[in-house]
């Protein structure tokens, strides 16, 4: 059997609606599909909602709703990122759907019978913004960098013996040096598994909303022993297992910086524990900051997608959001920053070169891509920028280097700008004489765009398209095939269409 490749993004709070930073893993996750499913693999991309525990229990409080109401009100909201920015989940799971409690509990039971799980008393901080017990010496009162004011808790809780698990997780680390990723995450987490695991608490008692403990129904799991379970249940476990054992374990868990830490060490854990493969790589970006602050519903600074879409279209926000920053690292989000992109190389140099090309195969072929003759060393070197992109495409798309990926693209790009410029076709045009040499010129740069139009197809999925649909490229992109050269047949009829980046009215 050939395991899928199976991607996720973490399921997200449903307590307030979606904004640009959440909506980021979500792109990237969404690339990544795109890319595996256009070099013909089978792929599984998971979303969803995370909609128990105290925060949304509260948040619901205040609303005078119940948290089921509350999150039935928002989970909607995710569930429209889909065509606000031309996902392509395969599934989207809700932490109440009674599939995945019932996953919930058979995990749970398993580590009950192996041993796990204990009960005991706690007494400690805990952060309902983060949802996480939060660590402080004896006598002082911490508080959290994101959210302020902590709650104490003394609870009768049942606990998951992590501590139990230290060399085993800090053996797999050592066999697995991309285990996390980037690097920088991989020691950080790696030295504070050196220090100690603690036992940690995953059930509470003072509320009611999440997913029922078993054997003991006065507690309900801790919310995020709960959601991390999502990575499974959503792929089958345990009813399932052909189709479980068909994605899992996943390929790569995308996550923020924040919640590195839940992902590849008590993940991990619960999985060694229950005697599950662990997931084969967790890798944790950086978070966009509006003038240096996180944003966040409680920063009070957030961005919705579909306000960014409606002025600027879905390409250009995903272009923005890959292009701007290295993967993994922080970066500021501003409207001014992404204008800049938008009519620099999405206008200027992208659609530029989509629109000269187009219409001087119209003015000058009838809408008919020419036939090419022998090449010269220009149109040599142009081929040879294409040829060369390809291994270039494979190994930061392969490493997680979006930008780089996006640059290199950029590179063909250019090159072809500056290859129309070095070829003059309008002076070609004039001349009887040099027919056959403008046929190979504009042959060629219609190659170039076919060839774009597959390197595209990940990142910005509608402008490919629109690319193809232009220029008469028929049938589905195929990587890495589609990045030979000269697939695009002389006599293909093409459509010249509305520009692909319009002008903007306002910066
Ligand atoms: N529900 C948990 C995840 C459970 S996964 C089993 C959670 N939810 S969240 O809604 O608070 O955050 C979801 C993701 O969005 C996290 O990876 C977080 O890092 C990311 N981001 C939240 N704000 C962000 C930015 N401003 N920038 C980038 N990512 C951001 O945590």
């Amino acid at each position: 059997m050939t395991k899928a490749f199976y991607v996720t993004t973490p399921i997200y709070y449903a307590n307030s609606e979606p904004h640009v930073g959440t909506a980021y893993t979500s792109i990237v996750a969404d690339v990544l599909a795109r890319y595996h499913r256009l070099r013909g693999e089978e792929v599984f991309f998971l979303t969803g909602t995370d909609e128990h525990g105290q925060k949304i229990f509260r948040a619901a409080k205040e609303l005078g709703l119940t948290p089921k109401a509350l999150a039935d009100q928002l989970c909607p909201k995710f569930k429209e990122l889909t065509p606000t920015l031309s996902l392509t989940n395969d599934h989207f799971i809700r932490t109440t759907d009674p599939a995945h409690e019932h996953a919930v509990k058979t995990l749970f039971s398993r580590l009950i019978a192996s041993g796990d799980v204990y009960k005991g008393p706690y007494k400690g901080w805990y952060c309902t913004g983060c949802e996480r017990y939060v660590d402080a010496p004896p006598g002082a009162k911490p508080a959290c960098d994101l959210h302020g004011a902590v709650d104490w808790l003394e609870e009768e809780n049942y606990f998951f013996r992590l501590s139990r698990y230290q060399e085993r997780i800090l053996a797999h680390f050592k066999a697995n040096p991309g285990f996390v990723e980037p690097s920088s995450r991989y020691n950080e987490v790696l030295n504070r598994i050196k220090g100690g695991l603690e036992d940690v608490s995953v059930s509470r008692s003072s509320f009611d909303w999440g997913v029922p403990l078993p054997g003991d129904e006065k507690h309900v799991i801790w919310v995020w022993f709960d959601a991390l379970i999502n990575y499974i249940s959503g792929v089958g476990f345990p009813d399932d297992p052909e189709r479980f054992q068909r994605h899992w374990p996943a390929d790569v868990h995308l996550v923020g910086k924040d919640i590195v830490w839940f992902h590849s060490v008590i993940w991990p854990c619960m999985l060694i524990a229950a005697g599950i493969e662990p997931p084969r790589k967790v890798f944790a970006h950086g978070w966009w900051t509006i003038d240096g602050k996180k944003i966040s519903k409680s920063e009070g600074n957030v961005v919705l997608p579909r306000d960014v879409t409606s002025k600027y279209g879905i390409d250009p926000l995903r272009y923005f959001l890959l292009r701007e920053l290295p993967f993994g690292n922080d970066g500021d989000f501003s409207l001014a920053a992404l204008a800049r992109r938008y009519n620099a190389d999405l206008g200027n140099d992208l659609g530029n070169l989509v629109n000269r090309v187009l219409t001087l195969v119209e003015k000058h072929f009838s809408g008919v891509v020419p036939e090419q003759g022998a090449y010269e060393p220009v149109d040599d070197a142009l081929r040879a920028t294409f040829v060369a992109l390809t291994p270039r495409y494979e190994e930061t798309l392969g490493r997680y280097e979006f930008n780089l990926a996006l640059e290199e693209i950029w590179k063909a790009v250019r090159h072809a700008n500056a290859y129309v410029d070095q070829t003059k076709p309008w002076v070609l045009a004039k001349d009887p004489a040099t027919r056959g040499r403008l046929g190979t010129v504009l042959g060629a740069l219609c190659e170039g765009l076919r060839e774009l139009s597959c390197l595209l197809a990940p990142f910005l999925p509608n402008v490919s398209e629109g690319i193809r649909k232009q220029i008469g490229a028929e049938g589905p992109v195929r990587l890495p095939e589609g990045l030979a050269w000269g697939l695009l047949p002389a006599g293909t009829r093409i459509a010249k269409g509305a520009p692909l980046f319009p002008r903007l009215d306002t910066p």
